[in-house]
């Protein structure tokens, strides 16, 4: 028997102190580049640093991509050093070790991650962190480590959390969603629910999580903490008061309805984020799989407007040029990087479904969001073929406030870059199958 915590219980925001580090780091959402989606545990240090080289010569460090992460399978798998206890960099993927690539990553002007988990091992069987917390994070600070992708792999049975929140990912499991709400208690489940008003900064995932963000903490380095217990425990609620970011789901993969599965999740947790703390909607597969041109548009319109890390996860010497461009967004990564406005872009409309609608494979189409340029509007198109996307600026929360309905506004194409001139009333285009069209709107225009 089962009863699960409505969505709107975790509305309520707790009073949490954000995880705030020196120089800035983690308040805006992390740009960078990982190992997995594009080799899994297949890395070694020539793969890594030709990533670093490509970030360079592909314009993405100027565009402000920063972070170079090493993910699972970086070490001996079956122990650690039998003197000092430390995690040992496996020398034929490694042969200078792990600080010997950080010293050539920094050496390039970037920063460096490396990859571990809250349990006994790490998602690929690997030493983890789990009762070493304090002894790991001393070492990553030794080896002058940036960013710390933390996993939820190999948990032990006395860390598991009595009660398990209402995952949006396992909606397929517990029937569907009614307005982002999660389904009412239905028979033959054997997971327990949380009373309501549960707070879960007080579950054994918090406090696992919270011991390596105390860990960080203690190094005389600044590390970026990067949960990722794939959305459990109401992460978003505590989440901000542990680490940079946290992810919302499990694992992306390279095709459209994941990543449309994902955008609609994310978009039900727009009120977590702000400065400081950002929903992580998992690195980037743009280049991977089949994801269109299109589709691999709206990944990234949608990954930069909600404020999510956007990590790249591709083999970049295969990266076609149009692929790199859409990386390199100007119009986008200024909203994500945005330093006056914090909050991400939220739907206004959902459009095919009605608003707030739950629903995977057609989730909210049209959003806005506030930054220095003006208001990002989006359209996205979740059907199977072309169709007309109209964003009418009266509909649009952040311009109807500027009284929408009778003035014109300076607009600015996304994708082209283009000045499009004053534009009054709405914009509409025919939008190709699961593509986004998307506008900057300025400031209103005299006369
Ligand atoms: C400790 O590890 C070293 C190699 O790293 C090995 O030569 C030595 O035999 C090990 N000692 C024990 C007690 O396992
Ligand atoms: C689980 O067991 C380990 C090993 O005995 C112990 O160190 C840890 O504190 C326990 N965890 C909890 C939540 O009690
Ligand atoms: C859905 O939830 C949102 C947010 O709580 C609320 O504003 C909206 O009115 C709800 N819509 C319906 C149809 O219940
Ligand atoms: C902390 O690190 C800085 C920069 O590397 C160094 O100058 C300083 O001495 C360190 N402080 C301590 C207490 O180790
Ligand atoms: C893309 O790949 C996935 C997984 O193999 C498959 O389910 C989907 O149908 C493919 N989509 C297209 C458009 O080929
Ligand atoms: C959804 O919200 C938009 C913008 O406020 C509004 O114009 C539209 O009528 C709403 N649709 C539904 C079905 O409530
Ligand atoms: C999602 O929305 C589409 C379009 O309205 C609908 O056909 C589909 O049944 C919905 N899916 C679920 C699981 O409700």
């Amino acid at each position: 028997m089962q009863i699960l915590i409505p969505f709107a219980a975790l509305l309520a925001l707790p009073a949490t102190q954000a995880i705030v580090l020196p120089d800035g780091t983690g308040r805006l959402p992390a740009l960078g580049w990982n190992s997995w989606n594009a080799y899994y545990c297949d890395i070694d240090e020539a793969k890594i640093l030709t990533a670093a080289h490509a970030i360079i010569d592909l314009g993405l460090k100027d565009a402000g991509y920063e972070y170079v992460n090493i993910d699972d399978c970086w070490s001996i798998k079956d122990s650690r050093d039998n003197v000092t206890n430390q995690i040992i960099p496996d020398p034929l993927k490694f042969p200078t070790g792990i600080k010997g690539i950080a010293d050539e990553i920094h050496d390039l002007g970037l920063k460096v991650g490396i990859y571990g988990s809250a349990g006994t091992k790490t998602c690929g069987g690997f030493p983890a962190q789990i009762g070493n917390e304090y002894l790991d994070a001393a070492t990553f600070a030794a080896w002058e480590i940036d960013y710390l992708k933390y996993d939820n792999c190999y948990v032990p049975d006395n860390w598991t959390d009595i009660y398990s929140a209402c995952v949006p990912d396992q909606w397929q499991t517990y029937g569907p969603y009614i307005n982002g709400t999660c389904p009412s208690a239905s028979s033959g489940q054997d997971e327990i629910s949380a009373p309501p008003g549960y707070d879960w900064s007080t579950s054994l995932s918090a406090i696992r999580y919270g011991i390596m963000s105390d860990a960080l903490l203690a190094q005389n380095r600044t590390i970026l903490y990067s949960l990722c217990n794939w959305g459990h425990a109401a992460v978003q609620t505590w989440g901000g008061s542990t680490g940079s970011s946290w992810r919302i789901t499990g694992d992306i993969t390279p095709w459209w309805a994941r990543v449309a599965e994902i955008l609609n999740e994310g978009s039900f947790l727009s009120n977590y984020a702000n400065f400081w703390g950002h929903n992580d909607l998992d690195m980037l597969h743009i280049g991977n799989g089949n994801l269109t041109l299109a589709e691999s548009r709206s990944h990234f319109a949608f990954w930069a407007a909600m404020k999510s890390p956007i990590i790249i996860g591709t083999d970049l010497l295969k990266l076609d040029s149009e692929k790199v461009a859409i990386l390199k967004n100007k119009a986008l990564l200024a909203f994500h990087q945005d330093d006056k406005f914090g909050k991400p872009a939220e739907p206004y409309k959902w459009g095919v479904n009605p608003n707030w609608t739950f629903n995977a494979t057609h989730p909210a189409e049209y959003w806005s969001g506030a930054s220095k340029a003006g208001t990002l509007v989006l359209a996205m198109n979740t059907l199977e073929k072309k169709a007309w996307r109209e964003i009418k600026f009266s509909e649009v929360p952040q311009l109807k406030k500027l009284g929408a309905s009778k003035d014109s506004f300076e607009v600015r194409d996304i994708w082209s870059g283009k000045y499009l001139g004053c534009v009054r009333g709405s914009i509409g285009r025919w939008v190709g199958s699961h593509d986004t069209v998307g506008f900057v709107v300025g400031k209103k225009c005299r006369g």
